[in-house]
């Protein structure tokens, strides 16, 4: 995966029983300055330090503390809260934390997230000198290094217990340092193999050695500052195909706008956000042996971006000139040298469903096109089903209503035969 910038990063922050929990406020602080969006795990030892309501006012969401709410898991499971994070922090890292995590517990919500999470994390230490220099706390921490765990400290100072030596958290300032050169490389852990690993199945997967490159969700082009020109798009059916392909045994990479769906995992993400920068992601994931267009770009974007929030005034109304945007379909497909063996493209439309996704196949020179209807009532846009229609050169095949995981499997298998056909 390529680096996160810090400004886009989602962090899970796991805040641990120590006194220097209250540090923790002002890391929370200091990175939602940069833009970073900060979910936070509190143990139970963390609540006799610190408020789980001073740091949900900080962080703007609500503190998850419960492994065994029932609400929590309807709305977003313990699997779910580490994975929809770029990279976990734990600060601080007190000594039972740092035994807990080296020894694989799992007997708490901040433990089951560090066990469940497929992304690096960073921990932040924070305890007495003795307790720090303790041979089993050393031995736990080269144990966790072992695993690809990072640090930051602890420093060297003066302790609230009055003892001097290492064991004093990292400033905040040093933590957010941290946390930047940890997303400047991938924060994805490779999952380990073994007979039920993922990994493993999916080695010997139809799409082993090739790489897809999958566009997802909708494309914001910006007005000014605050405001964007957006669509409807939630980025569903193109995650599932990437997330199929990657099943499949492909390399993946998934070049996705704003979606406020987690990235599935084993791909390789590049987050965009305008048209243009989804061309030169794709620009720079190229070479690929298939393109999947899934993504509603924008085929607009605003001329002239305003500097400045644009303001109300009594001009009245501005007016807002529109350029087009680059069709990134089009361009792959017409590509040569360097064109993807196949090229798929999606075609939404609410009237005239077949015969515009033809005419579309034409115009865009791919070689499939996946149609489906967005018109009233069709519930496509961040529904979980799809109905759709295979239109190629040769003619069109109805599916029937499937999920958006179906259709994604199906379509990567007729794609794992057209590539047969086509070497
Ligand atoms: O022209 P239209 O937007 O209907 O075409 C839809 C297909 O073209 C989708 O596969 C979409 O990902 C792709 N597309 C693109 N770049 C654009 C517009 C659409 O790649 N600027």
């Amino acid at each position: 995966m390529s680096g996160i910038a810090l400004s886009a990063a989602r962090l899970l922050l796991i805040i641990g029983g120590g006194v220097s929990a209250y540090k923790s406020l002002d890391l929370i602080r200091r990175l939602g300055e940069r833009g970073a969006t900060v979910r936070v795990i509190m143990t139970a030892a963390a609540k006799q330090f610190i408020t789980p309501l001073s740091a949900a006012a900080l962080s703007g969401d609500r503190v998850y503390d419960d492994l065994f709410s029932l609400t929590d898991e309807a709305d977003m499971g313990h699997i779910e809260l580490s994975r929809a994070a770029d990279l976990v922090v734990v600060a601080p890292a007190t000594a039972d934390l740092i035994a807990r995590m080296a020894n694989g517990l799992a007997n708490d919500l901040a433990t089951t997230a560090l066990l469940a999470t497929d992304k690096k994390t960073l921990l932040a230490p924070a305890m007495n000198v003795r307790m720090w220099l303790h041979p089993a706390t050393q031995r736990n921490v080269e144990t966790l290094r072992g695993d690809g765990v990072l640090f930051t400290g602890p420093d060297e100072g003066e302790m609230a217990c009055g003892e001097f030596g290492p064991g004093r958290m990292a400033e905040p300032l040093a933590i957010v340092a941290a946390i930047e050169n940890a997303l400047s490389a991938s924060t994805r852990l490779a999952l380990a193999s073994g007979p039920a690993s993922a990994m493993s199945a999916r080695r010997d997967g139809p799409l082993d050695g090739a790489h897809i490159i999958v566009t997802s969700g909708p494309t914001h082009e910006p007005i000014d500052p605050v405001r964007y020109i957006a669509n409807r798009s939630s980025g569903l059916q193109g995650h599932a195909i990437a997330q199929a392909a990657y099943e499949a045994g492909a390399r993946v990479t998934l070049i996705r706008g704003p979606v406020g769906i987690p990235d599935p995992p084993g791909v390789d993400v590049v987050r965009v956000e305008t048209a243009r920068e989804m061309l030169a992601a794709t620009q720079a994931a190229l070479p690929a042996d298939i393109f999947v267009g899934a993504a509603a770009v924008a085929d607009w974007r605003v001329e002239t971006q305003g500097a400045q929030k644009i303001k109300k005034d009594a001009q009245g109304a501005p007016s807002l000139a529109l350029a087009e945007n680059p069709d990134i379909l089009a361009h792959v497909a017409r590509l040569s040298p360097g064109r993807p063996r196949i090229v798929v493209g999606f075609a939404a439309e609410t009237e005239n469903l077949i015969e515009n996704a033809r005419e579309k196949l034409r115009r865009k020179g791919c070689d499939l096109i996946v149609a489906n209807s967005v018109a009233e009532g069709s519930e496509t846009f961040g529904g979980t089903d799809n109905r759709v229609w295979l239109v190629a050169a040769r003619g069109e095949t109805p599916w029937p209503q499937l999920s958006k995981r179906e259709v994604a499997r199906r379509l990567i298998d007729h794609l794992v035969k057209l590539l047969d056909n086509h070497i």
